[in-house]
């Protein structure tokens, strides 16, 4: 043991009346916690992606990081049982005429324990095979009172021609899948927007998962199909796009670009008009996660503001002719872009873009 270097942080009045508190106090942060009458002391860094500690809850005897909500005994900082291989510093505490003093000197050892990845974390290689195209439908509805969707319909002869022309196919609905809304960890710190998701790393039940192994793992081309709601794409569609940022984020945090090589078409439908909106958006968001897009990268279909009688929409869109051959050119123009994207395999891994940087905290502080 070091000679102890009791540093004063603060007064027992300020400091007993929250149960945690950040200090931070000769360039070292601190998470301080007060329970029964008792301090601890551990780094404010969480082991993970260094998670400000400080700033996070008590549950029991364990502080909670407020990034991933991995969690640490707030007096020993030993992980929670089943991580108990996990250290963060502890610091001796004590109390001295209405001060509470820190010995900065004899902290114990950080323990990071290697923890196995997330399957979703292994490298992105393209698996050998035929092109693979996935259909992705984001319409909502009850799934036990399924009506005609005209995106979904439309969607189906995309991914059938697809089938039909070699390619192998998967169609996935938002509908079906169980996930959690994003939670905003963006907004908490760049950092702490992890890829894989930071939801899908502590729920595994969260169904997400299954579009992100399809979209940064599996598929060489996707079509993504839209209802049109109060002039925008579905709100499933939003919620999933939310989702998504941690795969922008791995650029602006890593420089990692997980979208290589694979093309995005889209079919919008609906009973009033704002495609090209709708359009715009979508373009423009898988864009940012690195799609390229086909010349003509949408069909879509609406009859416009004085058109509100919708069983007749319903029946024009299923037995639309030129919906339906407008879907197979569609499928052919994005694998075909694929294909050459995949024999050129020039995107680029990295990618340096003006103004777009996250900037690390240090020390979790
Ligand atoms: S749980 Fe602390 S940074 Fe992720």
């Amino acid at each position: 043991m070091t000679q102890a270097k009791w540093t004063d942080i603060g007064a027992l009045e300020g400091l007993s009346a929250q149960p945690v508190s950040r200090v931070r106090i000769d360039g070292t942060a601190l998470a301080v916690t007060f329970k029964d009458g008792v301090f601890g002391v551990v780094s404010n860094a969480c082991n993970h992606v260094g998670g400000p500690l400080g700033e996070g809850r008590l549950d029991g005897d364990y502080v909670v990081c407020p990034w991933h909500g991995w969690k640490y005994h707030r007096c020993s900082g030993q992980g929670e049982p089943g991580s108990e291989t996990d250290f963060v510093p502890s610091y001796p505490v004590k109390v001295e005429n209405g001060r509470v003093m820190v010995d900065l000197a004899n902290a114990t050892p950080r323990v990071k324990t290697p923890h196995a990845p997330h399957p979703l974390a292994r490298p992105v290689t393209r698996a050998p095979g035929p092109l693979r195209l996935l259909g992705l439908s984001t319409t909502a509805m009850d799934a036990q009172n399924p009506r005609f969707s005209g995106s979904d319909h439309v969607l189906k002869a995309a991914v059938d021609a697809a089938a039909a022309n070699g390619a192998e196919t998967k169609t996935i609905k938002l509908n079906d899948l169980n996930f959690r809304t994003c939670e905003g960890y963006y907004s908490k710190a760049a950092h702490a927007c992890t890829w894989p998701c930071s939801i899908t790393q502590m729920d595994s039940k969260d169904q997400m998962d299954q579009v992100y192994e399809a979209l940064v793992h599996w598929a060489d081309a996707i079509i993504v199909a839209t209802p049109i709601r109060w002039g925008a794409a579905s709100s499933l569609y939003f919620k999933m796009a939310e989702r998504l940022n941690c795969v922008q984020n791995a650029i602006t945090i890593q420089n990692r670009v997980l979208i290589r090589n694979k093309v995005a078409g889209f079919i919008i439908i609906g009973g009033q008009d704002n495609i090209q909106s709708v359009a715009g958006q979508m373009l423009g968001f898988f864009g940012e996660l690195g799609y390229v897009f086909p010349q003509f990268p949408y069909i879509a279909h609406s009859r416009g503001w004085t058109h509100e009688d919708m069983e007749n929409n319903v029946r024009i869109v299923a037995h639309s002719e030129e919906l339906r051959k407008g879907a197979e050119e569609l499928a052919e123009r994005c694998l075909g872009m694929a294909r050459t994207l995949i024999d050129k395999d020039e995107a680029p891994a990295s990618i340096e873009r003006g103004g777009r940087k996250a900037h690390r905290l240090i020390g979790g502080d």
